[in-house]
């Protein structure tokens, strides 16, 4: 199998070397924002975002509703466009991803994104998988199987689905779906992985699998997650950014920010005083 095969976005080998709070130099950054600032028309939503994401690791953004959490991952692979302005910089590889003349569609093969409701298209199993790669031009039969399965292995639902291939995604419960959905993003082979509270929609034995399964992706990819569940926030991330208000208030490794945060909204935050 080739690795990112017919890619055509080509990126700059030099890593942005700014690294910010206690995130120490020696660290890999996947991604990073640099004097970031979101509006929505005159409105301010989001102020002097500047934070560094470290590679094969698991970092949480929480806050209470309205704290700018989507306003900021939404920004990282350019969702934001039609209807915010997004000033500063965002560092993708040496790359200023906010930069308007980026193909945004490219760019999205390397930033893939999850929402909070599962959204599957209304084709297969397999199809949800494929379509993508077939838009970008793959039409090998057996590269596009080994795909399918792996993606779907990846995502921990090969076995629950691996006889219904053919079956419509919409059969799915919402946390086979949600888990299809992020096979179907692993399947561009992406570097870094976007969720907006993947698994506040699910029951609570879907959302555990959601977390195992971001636990074994992290060997491979890059995760940011939006979270409302502190706990889920304490399982599964390596670091934390505590929003408020627009701005990034705190963002430590989740065992400070959970057991000795430095700044009091963040301790009345996750101790669950307001949000
Ligand atoms: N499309 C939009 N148009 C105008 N204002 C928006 C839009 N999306 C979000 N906002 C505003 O931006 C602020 C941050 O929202 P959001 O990023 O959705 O917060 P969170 O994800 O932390 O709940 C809120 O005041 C919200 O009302
Ligand atoms: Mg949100």
């Amino acid at each position: 199998m080739t690795e990112n095969q017919n890619v055509s976005f080509h990126l700059y080998d030099e890593q942005p070397k700014r690294f910010i709070y206690e995130m120490r130099p020696e660290k890999e950054i996947a991604i990073s924002t640099h004097d970031m600032q979101v509006y929505y028309g005159d409105k301010l939503a989001l102020d002097d975002a500047d934070l560094s994401f470290e590679r094969f690791k698991i970092t949480s953004l929480i806050g209470a509703s309205g704290s700018g959490k989507s306003t900021f991952l939404r920004s990282l692979n350019r969702m934001n466009d039609d209807v915010a302005t997004v000033k500063g910089q965002i560092m993708y590889r040496g790359l200023d991803i906010n930069f308007k003349d980026i193909d945004v569609y490219e760019m999205r093969r390397h930033i893939g994104m999850v929402f909070q409701r599962p959204n599957p298209f209304a084709k297969s199993i397999r199809e949800n998988i494929t379509f993508a790669l077939k838009q970008h031009g793959i039409t090998d039969k057996a590269y596009l199987d080994e795909m399918v399965e792996h993606s779907l292995r990846q995502a921990a639902l090969w076995d629950e689905v691996k006889d219904s291939l053919d079956a419509s995604a919409l059969s799915l419960s919402g946390g086979q779906a949600q888990r299809l959905v992020i096979a179907r993003a692993i399947a561009m082979k992406p570097d870094i992985l976007l969720l907006d509270e993947p698994a506040s929609a699910l029951d609570p034995i879907s959302s555990a699998k959601i977390e195992d399964t971001l636990l074994e992706l992290k060997k491979h990819y890059t995760i940011i997650i939006v979270t409302h569940n502190m706990q889920q926030a304490a399982r599964i991330s390596d670091y934390t950014a505590f929003f408020h208000m627009g701005r990034v208030l705190e963002y430590n490794e989740t065992r400070k920010i959970f057991t000795r945060p430095k700044v009091q909204l963040t301790i009345d935050y996750v101790n669950g005083n307001f949000g």
